[in-house]
């Protein structure tokens, strides 16, 4: 793909999963009164994620993206952004330990409301309507008007997106994230787990540096490091409306940027080539995501790289994987080794959520713990054997006890599905299966760094 690119050349592109709004005056009087709104994140401050996922491409780090499959307007709540930013980085605190490495924390808020379907429509009890696409353009409401696409909703969604970037930006620098209390909140999971002794370990390793660290004089006090973290946000670029009307011109450095998220990835329906969704993002200088499924090619994929990433600058671009448990050993070392074998720079990340979905007898669409825990386990088996630096992990989680994945050590069932089921879109990790992964996790991670220690050695 080539041609001069400009905010709006992909309405010349083909497009897919995108609604077809029936007013198009109230679609322009949006998109210009989107224009007309501040950004909701600075160029610098994605230039600073690039930098740190850059780390990440060359193995010095590690990625943990999270949140709700769907943000909603209905589940809009300061305890709800609260419980979600505690648990992504109660996960993050627990990987730095496990793995000795930074970790980048990047979540799935404050701009998460556009989703792809794999129908056009629904059908309940012989009725048939079009599909939900995420309450950014139609609602959830199984009614004729409900789904109707109504431009109006992207004001709402920019409106919540910037109240939830002011709580995120003052939960990360105002004291919330403090790493004591972060460590508090995981020895109060830990107590209560059912298979809490199986963390106790690194747990108390954790409590005895934090205790080493102060006596050293590492407090909250004297190191900002301790007491602030560095948060960033990401979603789907999907509804290009919206994207173009928050992309700008940085000042500094003259080039575009999508000021809508820090990094923004297209999903695995709309990686087309040729298509609307590949030509927007070639030209915005966020740090990019594309979601990779096992029908991937190496030629697709390395075309691909080539268009998102012509510079082959590193932290531009993460491979988001999701090939599903059974199929990742197969699917994933050809992808690396093309990739190797170009010399490409990307960061490789596991979304061990979307190729793992399935419906209950009930009617229930669903994931299973283990089968999560085994894409994570098959990622890292693979970067291991390929010699690559397993990434990062892409999860869709949320901080509230919810029942929508089975399994985990509180043993949720198919049958208690019901007792809190209560996503707009796929299921997610309720805040222990959170917790419980980060710690297994660690394990893994723990592992790859002792390889890497042995290498060094043998290196002398
Ligand atoms: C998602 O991340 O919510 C999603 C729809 O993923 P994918 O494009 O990988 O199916
Ligand atoms: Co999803």
């Amino acid at each position: 793909m080539s041609g001069k690119w400009t905010p709006e050349s992909w309405r010349g592109k083909p497009i897919v999963q995108v609604p077809d709004y029936p007013d198009q005056e109230a679609l322009k009087r949006v998109e210009t009164t989107l224009k007309s709104y501040p950004p909701l994140v600075f160029a610098g401050e994605a230039r600073r994620l690039k930098a740190a996922l850059a780390k990440v491409a060359g193995g010095k780090a590690f990625l943990m993206q999270g949140g709700d499959c769907a943000e909603s307007f209905s589940e809009f709540h300061p305890n709800n952004i609260r419980d979600t930013f505690r648990v992504l980085l109660q996960m993050a605190v627990v990987l730095t330990f496990g793995g000795a490495f930074p970790v980048v924390k990047v979540s799935r808020m404050a701009g998460q409301f556009a989703k792809p379907r794999s129908s056009n429509t629904e059908i309940v009890d012989g009725v048939e309507l079009p599909s939900y696409r995420g309450d950014m353009i139609n609602g959830p409401d199984f009614t004729p008007e409900s789904r109707i696409p109504d431009p109006e909703r992207m004001i709402r969604a920019y409106n919540q997106s910037a109240s939830t970037m002011n709580l995120l930006r003052a939960f990360s620098q105002g004291g919330y994230a403090d790493l004591h209390k972060v460590h508090q909140w995981t020895l109060g999971f830990v107590a209560g787990s059912p298979q809490g002794a199986r963390y106790q370990d690194l747990a108390n390793r954790l409590d005895e540096t934090l205790a080493f660290m102060e006596a050293c004089g590492i407090t909250s006090e004297t190191t900002p490091q301790i007491r602030e973290t560095d948060f960033f946000t990401s979603h789907e670029a999907l509804l290009l409306n919206y994207e173009q009307a928050l992309t700008r011109v940085d000042s500094t450095t003259g080039d575009w940027y999508d000021c809508s998220a820090h990094m923004l990835w297209i999903g695995e329906r709309t990686r087309q080539l040729d298509g609307a969704h590949l030509e927007f993002l070639r030209g915005v200088g966020n740090p990019l995501g594309l979601k990779v499924g096992p029908k991937a090619t190496t030629d697709d994929l390395l075309r691909l790289i080539d268009t998102l990433n012509p510079a082959n600058e590193p932290g531009r671009l993460t491979l988001i994987t999701r090939m599903g448990a059974d199929q990742i050993g197969q699917s994933l070392p050809p992808l690396i080794r093309a990739v190797e074998r170009e010399g490409r720079k990307v960061v490789w990340c596991c979304d061990p959520m979307h190729a793992n979905t399935i419906s209950t007898a009930s009617g229930y669409k669903t994931r299973v713990f283990d089968r999560i825990l085994d894409e994570v386990k098959g990622f890292f088996a693979v970067h291991k054997a390929e010699g690559t630096h397993a990434g990062g992990v892409h999860f869709e989680l949320t901080g509230q006890e919810v029942t929508e994945c089975v399994g985990g050590a509180q043993a949720i069932t198919e049958a208690k599905l019901a007792d809190r089921y209560e996503t707009m879109c796929d299921p997610r990790l309720n805040a222990s299966q959170s917790l419980e992964l980060a710690f297994q996790l660690a394990e893994l991670l723990k592992s790859e760094r002792q390889v890497e220690a042995a290498k060094l050695a043998a290196a002398g």
